[in-house]
């Protein structure tokens, strides 16, 4: 089975579990909103910096590949950059090319001044040691906050990472634009990746949320979600988690985007989240859309901490 028929599988056996005439309760957190807001922020920055110093923040990045993927969210991040007025710059490196290739775009881009944050995306090719890749970021670029020592100190009391990872700081910063409560607060991360469900549960801590993390070796997901007032759902899954799954009145952030086929669509495919989206929309207070809710705020998230980094090196507050 591949993954295209996986997911429209998952996406048939979707079955309502409640009457179909119970009315949505969520309130729909628009991250598209939320992620203009921030970015038309961002931008007044970078004009005062601009017209301040004669200097604008420059982000870097490498991709590795023609991955359609890819291609798209690079497309969308360096949009967004100049949407900001923040520089850009790309190495475009073929999916062949050598671990040497990759560290030697990176020393260029640590070499140059105009350059202050550098993004690697990923997924890379299998040949090439991302771990070692990612471990040459310099610190002080690593806007996407993925080296270990920024993600060793975003897991330790008393130390602060330069840089939080941009999916994670989204969802942050879309449950405090919407009014919600996290500290004392259940809450529970579906997931555990290095770039999604470890930093995001880490960041739940230090705003004082009472955090359960559940993975692919969970026994009891259902029961375990049910207990949380705010749910992050990042799993990879297409409607894993179900309205079943919900306590009433649960805030959820939907990070899933999965492609489920759809002949109706440009490619052919559509995004849908890890949530089962018309069921929790009956049963949760809150909820993100899939595509339109964190998807924006990650890459205004990048756009931030390139911003801050800029004004680090030039000494401007
Ligand atoms: N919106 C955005 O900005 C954004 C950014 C990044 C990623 N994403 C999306 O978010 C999703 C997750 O991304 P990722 O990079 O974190 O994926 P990943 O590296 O594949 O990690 C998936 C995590 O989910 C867990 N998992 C898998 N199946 C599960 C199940 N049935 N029940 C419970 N847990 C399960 C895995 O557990 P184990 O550790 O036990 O294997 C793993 O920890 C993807 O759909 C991705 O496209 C969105």
């Amino acid at each position: 089975m591949n993954s295209f028929t996986k997911f429209a599988d998952a996406f048939q056996r979707r079955t309502p579990e409640l009457p179909s005439d119970t009315p949505q309760t969520a309130t729909v957190i628009d991250g598209r909103a939320i992620a203009e807001e921030i970015t038309s922020g961002i931008t007044s920055e970078v004009r005062r910096m601009k017209n301040s110093i004669g200097n604008v923040p420059g982000l870097a990045v490498i991709m590795v590949g023609q991955g359609r993927d890819s291609q798209t969210y690079v497309r969308k991040k360096l949009g967004a950059c100049e949407e900001a007025g923040i520089q850009s710059k790309i190495s475009t490196l073929p999916d062949n090319c050598t671990e040497d290739q990759v560290l030697n775009a990176l020393s260029c881009f640590h070499e140059d001044p105009s350059i202050h944050g550098i993004l690697v995306q990923l997924p890379l090719p299998q040949h090439l040691d991302e771990g070692k890749i990612l471990n040459s970021v310099q610190l002080e670029k690593d806007v996407d906050g993925f080296h270990p020592i920024n993600m060793g100190n975003l897991a330790m009391w008393g130390r602060e990472p330069l840089f939080l990872p941009c999916t994670p700081k989204g969802c942050i910063e879309l449950l405090i634009r919407s009014g919600v409560e996290i500290s004392g607060k259940k809450a529970v991360v579906i997931g555990r990746s290095n770039i999604v469900g470890l930093p995001t549960s880490l960041l739940l801590q230090r705003h004082h949320a009472i955090v359960s993390v559940v993975h692919a070796f969970t026994r009891n997901p259902e029961q375990i979600t049910r207990e949380a007032d705010i749910v992050v759902a990042a799993a990879g899954v297409p409607n894993l988690v179900r309205g079943s799954w919900l306590k009433p009145g649960a805030v959820v952030l939907d990070v899933g985007t999965n492609p489920v086929k759809d002949p109706s669509c440009e490619y052919g495919h559509r995004l849908i989240g890890d949530v089962c989206y018309e069921e929790a929309s009956r049963v949760a207070s809150a909820i993100t859309p899939v595509p339109g809710g964190v998807g924006p705020v990650t890459v205004a998230m990048l756009l931030l901490n390139t911003l801050e980094s800029a004004k680090r090196a030039y000494n401007f507050t």
